[in-house]
């Protein structure tokens, strides 16, 4: 008896040890990204001016990374809180535990390098190392062209530095180590031949994050074909539920029957929209779509856009956006 409880002891005990070297390699290896680049950005005026659209029409990094208005349609960024962080990402919204949006002004990253700014956007390290999770959607902006995360990083630097630091994220703790695999080692590329609409149409796609919001959920063996299909599901922070649309050229689930003006015109409209039609009658359910921050896109990206998805395959996928 005595000598099965010591070898259990033992086993136990070399168990423990076991899977605190393995717990001591994972820690070692990942994130497994390597340093920040050495970037010297040459901030031109032409590079700001691509930064900002890009920043608050596109990546919708202001949309994120400031106060936002919940009662207006896809909840803009509030004037004057561009950048200062604080959106909290919770359990209602799917995320195992907590973290916040930090505040991306000079306030916070005015010490950070421009490699460091760079490595948190295409490849999701902090300045400590810190791996982020992929709320923030580092996985998209590793297909940015280096161009583009220079012209972004340029950008930030200019915003107005606003004071205000977010509380420390916390995560359950198998996902605190989950996370550690998620950053993503970064090949800088160039930007697509812009003059080849369907190639910017694609890179946009990407960037912009409808690719990923629109695909739809993975099922066993079909991941490809269900791209752009809609049906992912999303939880607003008032736990409503909404799902992403399906947007190939299906004719009778998909956008097949939109001309180019009219998905144009769809987005375009928001620009024109001011506070008072904007703002959501009680007990609407509001979007993730950020249609507000897409209308400032130009219309021959938004046609590249268009002409990129009607290159696409149709799939027929009813998707009740709101069940
Ligand atoms: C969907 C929301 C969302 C979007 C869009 C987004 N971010 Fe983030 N970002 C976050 C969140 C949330 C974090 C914090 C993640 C964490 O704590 O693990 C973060 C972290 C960061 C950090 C790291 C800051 C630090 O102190 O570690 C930087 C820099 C950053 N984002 C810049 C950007 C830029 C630039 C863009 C646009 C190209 C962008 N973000 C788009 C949500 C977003
Ligand atoms: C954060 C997730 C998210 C992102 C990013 C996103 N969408 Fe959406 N989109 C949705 C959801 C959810 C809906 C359904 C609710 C609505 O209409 O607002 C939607 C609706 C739409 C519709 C309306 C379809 C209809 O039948 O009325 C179009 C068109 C569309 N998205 C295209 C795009 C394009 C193009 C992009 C990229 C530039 C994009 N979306 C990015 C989530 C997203």
């Amino acid at each position: 008896m005595q000598r099965i409880a010591l070898l259990l002891g033992i086993a136990t005990a070399l168990g423990l040890i076991l899977m605190g070297f393995v717990v001591i390699v994972f820690l070692i290896i990942y994130p497994d990204v390597g340093p920040a680049r050495d970037l010297n950005i040459n901030t031109t005026p032409s590079r700001i001016a691509r930064g900002n659209y890009l920043a608050n029409h596109v990546t919708a990094c202001i949309d994120c990374h400031s106060s936002r208005d919940w009662n207006l349609i896809s909840a803009p960024a509030i004037h004057d809180t561009e950048g200062s962080g604080g959106e909290v990402f919770d359990e209602v919204r799917g995320v195992p535990g907590v973290i916040y949006a930090p505040n991306i002004t000079s306030w916070h990253l005015g010490h950070w390098t421009d490699g460091e700014i760079a490595r948190a956007i295409v490849s999701g390290i902090s300045r400590d190392g810190t791996a982020l999770y992929p709320t923030m959607p580092y996985p998209l902006f590793n297909s940015l062209a280096d161009e583009d995360v220079q012209a972004i990083v340029s950008y930030l630097r200019t915003l107005r530095p606003l004071p205000s630091e977010v509380a420390e994220r916390s995560l359950h703790i198998f996902d605190a180590f989950e996370v550690r695999t998620s950053p993503l080692k970064y090949l800088p590329q160039v930007l697509p031949d812009q003059s080849d609409t369907n190639l910017s149409g694609a890179y946009l796609s990407v960037i912009a994050g409808c690719k990923s919001c629109h695909d739809a959920p993975i099922q066993s063996g079909e991941a490809l074909e269900t791209d752009f299909a809609g049906g992912r599901e999303f939880l607003l922070p008032t736990g409503d539920k909404i799902l992403s649309t399906n947007i190939t050229p299906d004719p009778s689930t998909g956008i097949g029957n939109w001309s180019e003006t009219e998905f144009v015109e769809r987005f375009k409209s928001f620009a024109e929209m001011d506070t008072r039609d904007l703002t959501l009658s009680t007990g609407d359910p509001n979007t993730v779509m950020p249609w507000v921050a897409y209308s400032g896109m130009t219309k021959a990206d938004l046609k590249a856009i268009y002409t990129y998805l009607r290159s696409l395959t149709p799939v027929r996928n009813l998707v009740i956006s709101r069940p």
